[in-house]
């Protein structure tokens, strides 16, 4: 395998953290402090729409068309771009019960309310990751040759970027497959 087709997967090991970064917020949730949590969840927030939304827009816009072709069927992208968008239903979720918490405190509901966002993103990142490596990844490296793969890997890291300009500061709310 070429490292380019290697990058095309690799994409989502940049994310690895990031489901650390939620396990140990939800670990912090029981210390009850509205402040520290808030922080730790301005930095997630800031990573899930900054970095994964541009990444999944970019993948949308360039990676997606290139399986519809190759497999025949939009079956899978469907469901990827269903996934897609529900990343990012929760991260506007996960910045509403942040925002409620600078005016209410935390207290035992917006405690319940913020371990279900948490618990439901680390759930539909890790599954739509699995599901992103098995169906798409693995057809593109079977089907596409060195230079093909190449070429839309830079698509894809081009396509992020100016997502990222576009739309960087907006959250899930522009989300626009
Ligand atoms: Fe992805
Ligand atoms: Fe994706």
């Amino acid at each position: 395998m070429s490292e380019r087709q290697e990058s095309l997967c690799e994409r989502h090991r940049e994310f690895v953290p990031l489901i650390a970064a939620i396990d140990k917020v939800e670990g912090e949730l029981a210390t009850g402090s509205a402040l520290l949590i808030r922080a730790e969840t301005g930095g997630l927030h800031e990573t899930l729409s900054h970095e994964l939304i541009p990444h999944a827009v970019g993948e949308g816009r360039t990676l997606f068309p290139v399986l519809r072709r190759i497999t025949g069927t939009d079956r899978e992208t469907r469901e990827m771009l269903a996934e897609h968008r529900e990343i990012a239903r929760l991260t506007d979720e996960l910045e509403r019960i942040r925002d409620e918490l600078s005016r209410a405190g935390i207290g035992a509901e917006q405690e319940a309310r913020m371990r279900r966002v948490l618990e439901s993103l680390k759930r539909a990142i890790s599954s739509h990751f699995e599901q992103e490596e098995r169906a798409c990844f693995q057809v593109l490296k079977e089907e596409l040759t060195p230079e093909e793969a190449e070429r839309l890997y830079e698509a894809m890291e081009r396509a992020t970027k100016e997502i990222r300009r576009t739309y960087g500061c907006g959250g899930g709310r522009d989300f626009d497959p």
